[in-house]
Order: structure tokens, then sequence, then C-alpha cells
């Protein structure tokens, strides 16, 4: 994929709108996590240096075109702030007279947020004239964020239209990882999908079983290939009307010879409370009452055999109830191994969507892994194949 990037063009001076993902977790107005705004930073730091006016433009949380005061992007201003190094800007709305009068008293090298774009329908319906109220902001536009591009809204998609766009460091450095994984992998490629439903990634399952070489499944959704396969699953969490499904994916991974790993043995336990009590049992030996919670150790084994002789790994997903020890091994020891190949150079490792960043931090492993996404719903959409406007659009404008 060719895009515009930032080092093709001479930009100072110039007004430059940069749509960022600053949908961070906050609790009482404070950050509770700032990868986000740390990953915003490097296209921050070279618009700077070249001496641009850098206008950023972010959603924050789901205000539905009204402005809720607790939706406000205000406090990212100041942990920005710091992690720049020069006080940031705020104007109290992204489009009309505030913003205007705020960008126009912009010098080279300043920074300004933008209030939440989501306070305007506009925004989430894609409405052009919300994208020109924006686009009259800049001279050139910069999608950075990623993990907002499976989103065809007005900031992300309308707006690549209307100015010229380029792509962030970002997102050039997220969408180069994805293609390593995905794209153009190093074979043997090895996929592990977990997670708790069959029914969310069915779309996603289908397709990586026609890229990859191996497919691992564990998490909740193993169960769901155990009962359509004949296993008992007790009191497992167990999508029953999804188990056709499962036996479909089963015979598109056959006939694309990609190889299977379903769960050999389980970790069952009656409740997922911290402390409770863990049993390592075969297939199908577990209680009525009893539940699957985690992937048994003979299971772990082998998909670390099996990442041993991969070269490119994807993962999405945990293999059990990883917040909750003892319940949390067959994650943890998979990641750590992974991790291991990585940093031995001998593993592309890339994992992304939903939990799995928490499982990787619960792991300590991030920083090994060769590259970790923040995205959650754009990360599945990608994996499923799909097309995200947001990338499109930048493709588009070249
Ligand atoms: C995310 O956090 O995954 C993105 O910011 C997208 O947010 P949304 O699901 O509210 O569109």
């Amino acid at each position: 994929m060719s895009f515009r990037t930032l080092d093709q063009v001479d930009l100072r001076g110039k007004r430059v709108l940069v749509r960022e993902d600053f949908n961070v977790p906050m609790q009482d107005g404070k950050i509770t996590d700032d990868t986000r705004l740390r990953m915003a930073i490097p296209t921050i730091a070279l618009l700077r240096k070249a001496g641009a006016k850098v206008i950023l433009i972010s959603h924050f949380d789901r205000p539905k075109g009204k402005r809720v005061p607790s939706m406000s992007l205000k406090p990212v201003v100041e942990p920005l702030s710091k992690l720049i190094g020069t006080e940031v800007g705020f104007a109290g709305d992204c489009i009309g007279e505030v913003a205007e009068r705020a960008v126009g008293f912009l010098k080279p090298g300043g920074v300004l947020l933008l209030e939440n774009l989501r306070y305007h329908a506009g925004e989430e319906a894609n409405d052009v004239n919300f994208a020109k109220q924006l686009a009259v902001l800049g001279d050139l536009y910069v999608n950075d964020a990623f993990s907002a591009s499976h989103r065809a809204h007005a900031s992300i998609e309308a707006i690549a239209h209307l100015l010229p766009a380029y792509a962030g460091e970002d997102m050039r450095r997220e969408l180069a990882a994805l293609d390593a994984a995905l794209g153009h992998p190093q074979r043997p490629v090895m996929g592990i999908v977990g997670g708790s439903k069959v029914s969310t990634k069915i779309e996603l399952l289908n397709h990586l079983v026609s890229k990859l070489d191996k497919l691992a499944i564990g998490g909740g959704m193993a169960n769901t290939f155990l009962y359509a396969q004949g296993w008992e699953v007790g009191a497992s969490y167990c999508e029953k009307d999804l188990a056709d499904e499962a036996r479909g994916i089963v015979r598109n991974a056959g006939r694309n010879h990609c190889e299977l790993l379903l769960p050999i043995d389980i970790v069952v336990g009656e409740n997922a409370q911290p402390g409770a009590a863990a049993r390592v049992r075969g297939l199908g030996e577990l209680d009525e009452h009893e539940r699957i919670l985690d992937a048994g150790p003979e299971t772990v084994e082998r998909l670390n055999h099996a990442m041993d002789s991969s070269k490119t790994l994807i993962w999405n997903g945990p293999l059990g109830v990883f917040e909750v020890p003892p319940f949390d091994k067959g994650t943890l020891a998979a990641a750590r191994h992974a991790a291991e190949l990585a940093k031995a150079g001998k593993l592309v490792a890339v994992a992304g969507g939903g939990d799995t960043l928490s499982a990787l931090n619960a792991a300590g492993v991030c920083g090994d892994f060769t590259f970790v996404s923040t995205a959650g719903g754009a990360f599945l959409e990608w994996m499923e194949g799909k097309t995200l406007p947001g990338v499109a659009a930048l493709l588009a404008s070249r």
C-alpha cells in the first residue's frame, strides 16, 4: 500500500489537521491509560519540527451528536502537553468561529486540540458539509488513527477527499505491522484466536483459515467447537446454537489446508472467582456444574510447539479467564512463549483487538511482541479481511 506520507511535503507554516484516536480509558476525568496519547507523539513531533501548525481532532466516547460535558476532550490537554513538552491549546468546538479563531492564533510548531467531533451529528453521518467545516481549518489532512479507521465518519472518510490526505507515522507503523502479519507474512504463519464468543468472530475465523497455515482456537469460543464435536462442556459458556457454524469453520479449515488446533485438555472450575479450585481434565471429563475456564497444560504445550515451527504469529483474544487467577495460566504461558521467540528474532509476533492488550500486559510481555495494536474493532475488521474506510480514503486520495 502506498500513501502520501509526511516526508513528501513542505510543512513549514502549513495548518495540518490531524485525526487522532484520543478515545482513551478515563475515570472521573482522569486518563487511566495514556497509550493512545503516546502513540500520537511521533506524528506531532515530526510536524512541529517541520514548522507546521498542528490541529488535533478526535472523538471521545459516544455522545451521539450532543454536547455531553462528561465526554469532553479537555482532560486530554494536560497529559498531552506533558508528553509533547509544550502547552497544547484547546478550542471548545471543532468547527465554526470558536475553532477558526483558535486556529488563527496558532504559530508554527504550535499545537491545538479541538473539542469532541461527535458533539456534532455530522461526524458519524459522514456528512460532507460537516467535513467541509473541518476542512476549512487546515491546508492538509493527516489520518493517524488506525483504531478509528473502520468508521466511515466525516473526520475519517469524507474529509480525506476534501484536503490532500496523508498517513501519519502511527498509521504507517500499524499498517506495515499488519501487512507483515497477514498481508505478506513469512510462512508458516499461525493464528491464535481466543475470547468468549464465536458469534462475533465467525467471519474472522472463516477468513483466517483461508490465510493461515495453523489456527489455534481458545477461550470460551473453543467450548462451542468442542460441543460441536460431541464433547460434554458441563456448565461452561457455550453458544450451542452455533455448533453448525463451528463445524463449517472446521470443514473450511480442512479445505484450505489450515491446521486447526483445538484444546486437547482443559482447566475446569466451579466458578471464575479468584483463588477458586482449578482442576486439569481431559476433554469431556467434567461434571455438570463445572465450567471450562482455561486451556490445559498439554494444549498450551502443543500451542508453544506450533509457535516454535512458525515464522509469524497473529494473536487476538485470551485462552481463558485471564483476569482471574489461577485461570490465567494458559494465556500467560503462551504469551510469554511467543514473546521469547519474538525477542530472539525467531517469530514475528503481532497482537491486537479487545482484551488482547490487557492479557499481554498481564503477562508483562507487551514490549517484547513485534507489534501490539491498541485498536479494537478496527483490528478485528482488518483481520476479517475488510477494507477499512479510513485506509481506503487515504489510498483514493493519492
Ligand atoms: C475504539 O476505541 O475502538 C475507537 O476509538 C472506535 O470507537 P467507537 O467504537 O466508539 O467508534
